[in-house]
């Protein structure tokens, strides 16, 4: 695992930037793993400043959200699929079809094959990364096997308080309570992994994915193993690191 610690938010999400934008360059059909939440927020607008002013292509670049809730359709304002269309797609060139969320209705046993199917069929170059609070990467809460697969699952108490925020009036009874989410092991295929994690609620998480063991009660502890994680935090994120 790479550590990379920076003064930041900002600074965060510019050296992700670059990262991304390697990839992008290199491979203009990479399969990018992505996720939502606040975290990749300015690095999403990074991007889409980068391709109205250099015209980085996305056109054949396909991409590969990591959860969904459940119960919320793609035009749901609250929907991570609708989050990914306003805060990134809306201004890149990328194909539509290109687009892939996990569907957060129908049969859960359909939606949930069907996703598996298709990261088995595209493996994915990247796989960028939020940190909940609790240590979960996707929605894959403490407990998660680490082998697991796109799956079904409740949200913590905790993940729902934190998501809450993204929320309007960040009202919690809003907040669906359970998700479809990439599993584990699926995280753990993508060739690259790149974590980002900022602020103070998030350093007792960021210390046991770099010090503590391998455990799946903390389950982005698993990229240790990872051949090539990079994990990069602010300074709020480090302070608990020794
Ligand atoms: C989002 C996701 C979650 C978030 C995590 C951190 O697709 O899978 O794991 O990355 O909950 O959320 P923020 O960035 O809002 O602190």
């Amino acid at each position: 695992m790479k550590i990379i610690v920076k003064k930041d938010y900002e600074q965060v999400s510019q050296a992700a930037l670059e990262i991304m934008l390697d990839i992008i360059k290199n491979k203009p059909n990479a399969a990018l793993g992505l996720a939502t939440g606040s975290t990749p927020i300015r690095l999403y607008e990074l991007m889409q400043e980068d391709h109205l002013k250099n015209h980085t292509s996305y056109k054949n670049i396909e991409s590969y959200n990591l959860d969904e809730y459940y119960g919320l359709s793609d035009d749901n304002p609250q929907s991570y699929y609708y989050f990914m269309w306003h805060h990134l797609f809306n201004k890149l060139d990328i194909d539509k079809k290109n687009i892939h969320v996990p569907s957060g209705e129908g049969n859960i046993e359909d939606v949930t094959k069907h996703y598996n199917e298709l990261l088995q069929q595209h493996p994915r170059d990247i796989q960028l990364l939020g940190l909940g609070s609790n240590g979960h990467i996707g929605f894959n809460e403490p407990g998660t096997s680490f082998q697991s697969t796109t799956h079904y699952i409740a949200l913590k108490q905790s993940t729902i308080e934190d998501n809450a925020k993204l929320f309007f009036n960040g009202d919690i009874s809003a907040v669906p309570t359970h998700a479809i989410t990439m599993g584990i092991q699926e995280i753990m295929d993508a060739k690259k992994v790149l974590l980002l994690a900022c602020g103070e609620r998030k350093a007792k998480a960021v210390k046991g994915l770099i010090e503590g063991e391998v455990t799946e009660e903390l389950p982005a502890s698993i990229l240790q193993k990872h051949q090539d994680a990079i994990i990069i935090v602010d300074e709020a994120a480090a302070s608990l690191l020794s």
